[in-house]
């Protein structure tokens, strides 16, 4: 029958909300990689089941249980937030179903199940980057602003602590709610501080509203800069931030601008197939999800449960658009290059433009 032929990937995503654009992002980085590499896989039809979890943990649990039970699908994939990520572990461990997250990014994530594996980044292997880079460039007294969640704890932890490693100082750390924050009183607060910089993480569509209040404030001609993880500079947003963003420095694993052969052709195809739309990280994250995916469901011969496709995907190397990356096969998280960046206008567009790489960075995070 047609249905014992079929390979499932349930890809739970925030499709509506505020995260919506991560949702919109992944599920077109997951459509074009199959434009691209066919939908029969060792004999297998791959199919993709998208479903909207609006960003609530609680949704995302039942979209995995009701994905698991009724559709037995093989894989679930996605994750825009963390506290989705971490609702279905659980599930994913319970029915040995390998869980890939393309989005989430807080580092305890791939702990809270034997079946996750990772796709995206970590908080800590992207902020540790920036407090190296700060100090040597005459930023010593920082303010750090975070979501008050997972990802945003874990940035503000090893920015800081890495900063003090190197003679900086963090000398006020704000965290603002990640649903609906008003970022003003916050910003005053950082005026009335005035320290060399602000350093922010918020996640993936909630950077333009930060920096464009940041600018209408006059804080950058109040000598305080901008600096974070590329959250903040997010490629999906950056052109309508506008020039107040130009001169940004921050460190990540993915910048459109990625000088590669591979990247450019990703680039085009992209837009070619999204009306233009510019992908961002968290479309690399689906992206290389689907191929790790993919690659599993070959070694397997598209024989093999769960725990087969959880053996393939460990410990797979391969090149990304952002870069050289593999696996962790003792952490099932991925290791990859991050660079630092600065916003530059570029054939009249605003990118992140990379200027340093620090190499193979695996998530400095880990308990083990
Ligand atoms: C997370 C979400 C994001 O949009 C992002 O940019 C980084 C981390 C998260 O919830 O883990």
């Amino acid at each position: 029958a047609a249905q014992d032929n079929a390979f499932k990937i349930g890809l739970i995503l925030p499709m509506t909300g505020q995260q919506a654009t991560t949702g919109r992002q992944i599920e077109a980085a997951a459509k074009l990689y199959m434009q691209l590499n066919g939908d029969t896989v060792a004999g297998k039809k791959v199919q993709l089941i998208v479903k909207d979890d609006t960003s609530l943990p609680d949704v995302t649990r039942r979209l995995a249980q009701e994905l698991v039970v009724n559709e037995k699908v093989n894989v679930l994939a996605g994750f825009g937030i963390t506290p989705s990520a971490t609702a279905t572990a659980p599930i994913a461990t319970q029915s040995k179903t390998p869980e890939v997250v393309m989005a989430a990014a807080t580092s305890s994530i791939t702990e809270a199940s034997p079946y996750i594996v990772r796709t995206s980044f970590t908080l800590p292997q992207a902020s540790v980057a920036l407090a190296d880079w700060a100090p040597k460039n005459g930023i010593k007294k920082v303010v750090t602003l975070v979501s008050d969640y997972g990802p945003g704890i874990d940035a503000e932890k090893f920015f800081k602590e890495r900063l003090q490693f190197n003679g900086g100082q963090v000398v006020e750390s704000l965290r603002v709610p990640l649903r609906n924050p008003d970022f003003a009183p916050f910003l005053q607060k950082v005026r009335d501080l005035k320290p060399d910089a602000l350093f922010v993480f918020v996640p993936s569509g909630a950077g333009a509203a930060v920096m464009k209040q940041f600018i209408e404030r006059g804080m950058d001609k109040a000598g305080i800069k901008m600096i974070g993880t590329g959250d903040v500079t997010d490629d999906d947003q950056l052109n309508d931030i506008g020039d107040g963003a130009l001169g940004v420095v921050t460190s990540h694993h993915y910048s459109a601008a990625h000088p590669s052969a591979m990247n450019k052709k990703f680039v085009a195809d992209f837009k070619k197939a999204n009306k233009g739309l510019r992908p961002n990280f968290m479309a690399v994250g689906g992206y290389d999800g689907m191929r790790v995916i993919y690659e599993a469901l070959k070694k397997t011969g598209g024989n093999g449960g769960g725990d087969a496709l959880l053996a393939a995907m460990k410990g797979q190397i391969f090149e990304s658009p952002r870069g050289p990356v593999y696996i962790d096969a003792q952490t099932r998280d991925i290791v990859q290059n991050i660079y630092l960046r600065k916003v530059q206008r570029k054939d009249g567009e605003l990118y992140n433009v990379e200027f340093d790489v620090i190499k193979d960075v695996k998530d400095p995070g880990k308990s083990k």
